[in-house]
């Protein structure tokens, strides 16, 4: 008797914080691109960035489609967040039955909505996998660890990864080194790149300082390790001041830790400081900084890789990075909240331009494409399928 032939479920795409947008934005394209070869493709954002300026902005920015489904999950502890990220999405699975669940990155809706995808025995991919900063004071490192253990296909950005994975018990069968979705973004974007003179203007400010020779450092902090404690906040506030004698500074600032200065009374250490503090931006004007700066200070994972494509110096305030080929092949160096490390990079920066580093392997724009051949073969032999068939 013959097997009767189902239409695939859709492949769901998740999203839910900032930083996971423009890791999906190359792959919703691609996956359209190639819409004839595959299911159809559900985005389900689960609510955990909801402010405007953290979410739709960069929506738009980023020219991705509005979500088919939003959870509307919000702000909370871990526990509560990740928890209430599973409760809302697990009917979301059971209903759509999907062909495969595909999350990015290392945020809290990326490890709850893989232990929904594995629980329910729906196949999970995850983009990005294999980084490690083997430090499990990051909240993320927990994320990464466990979407990568329940994860059935694994895209990794750089070859270290696969060692990463290795030590962890992870069989080679399930990772494919894809490349870097994040600089298939970058790379699209950049020539819509927002001039710093029209950010600065916009928010009200004076653009000198982005046409002026000397130009200008970007700023970045919103780990829970630098501006969750008062005494770190503050230490990494003074050694902002201490750069900013030597390069204005613009920051746009997280609100969280915007609430933290106010919280913890540190407005002061920045107030009379050569440091102009912006909202968070849209991605297009973030990208126009990032491009123009003469260094970039910051703790995110994003921008310690994007710096590096951008051939920009990066000084990372952090005690470790899960991303080292940025250290190793380009523009980053890591720095803590050590103040007189700090200052000699940034002396060295000022005087010789700093690290120019290299293009790291698959950085190429292309990744979502390599990604998309992947996920449709793999669909294709799983579902042993002669043509495909799909709904
Ligand atoms: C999250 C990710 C982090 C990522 C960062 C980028 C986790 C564990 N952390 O951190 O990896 O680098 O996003 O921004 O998933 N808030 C708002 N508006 C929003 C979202 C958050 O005001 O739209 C404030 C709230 O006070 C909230 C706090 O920020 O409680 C923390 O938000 P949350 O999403 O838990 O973590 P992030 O610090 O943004």
């Amino acid at each position: 008797m013959g097997e009767i032939l189902r239409p695939l479920g859709p492949i769901v795409c998740v999203v839910g914080a900032r930083p996971n947008y423009m890791k999906m934005a190359p792959l919703i394209r691609a996956f359209a691109r190639q819409q004839k070869k595959l299911p159809g493709v559900v985005l389900v954002h689960t609510g955990q960035h909801y402010d405007v300026a953290m979410n739709e902005l960069l929506f738009a920015d980023l020219e991705l489609p509005a979500p088919d489904l939003n959870l509307e999950v919000g702000s909370g502890t871990h526990a509560t967040q990740t928890a209430e990220i599973m409760r809302r999405f697990e009917p979301v699975v059971e209903e759509l039955k999907p062909s495969c669940v595909i999350v990015v990155g290392d945020v809290n809706s990326t490890l709850a909505c893989s232990l929904v995808a594995s629980k329910t025995r729906t196949p999970l991919m995850h983009v990005e996998a294999g980084l490690r900063s083997y430090d499990r004071e990051m909240p993320e490192e927990i994320n990464r660890l466990l979407t990568d253990q329940l994860a059935d296909v694994l895209y990794t950005t750089e070859r270290d990864a696969a060692d990463n994975l290795a030590r962890e018990g992870i069989d080679a069968a399930r990772i494919h080194f894809a490349g870097n979705v994040m600089i298939d973004s970058l790379l699209q974007h950049r020539p819509r790149a927002v001039p710093v003179t029209d950010t600065l203007k916009r928010a009200g400010y004076d653009a000198a300082i982005a046409t002026s020779s000397e130009r200008f450092g970007v700023v970045t902090l919103h780990r829970p390790s630098n501006v969750d404690g008062s005494d770190a906040f503050a230490e990494a506030l003074t050694i902002l001041r201490d750069v900013s004698q030597r390069l204005p500074l613009i920051w746009p600032v997280h609100p969280r830790a915007r609430a933290n200065i106010e919280r913890f009374g540190l407005a002061s250490l920045v107030a009379d400081a050569p440091i102009v503090l912006l909202e968070p931006q849209g991605y297009l004007e973030m990208l126009g900084l990032l491009a123009h700066a003469r260094l970039v200070l910051t703790d995110s994972g994003g921008i310690q890789e994007e710096t590096t494509a951008l051939a920009v110096p990066c000084l990372t305030m952090r005690e470790n990075t899960e991303r080292p080929i940025t250290v190793s092949q380009g523009t980053n160096t890591v720095v803590g909240r050590d103040r007189a490390r700090t200052a000699a990079c940034v002396d060295e920066i000022l005087r010789t331009g700093g690290k120019r580093g290299r293009i790291p392997e698959l950085w190429d724009g292309h990744a979502a494409d390599r990604i998309t051949v992947h996920l449709q073969q793999w669909l294709s032999s799983r579902h042993a399928l002669a043509e495909p068939r799909f709904a």
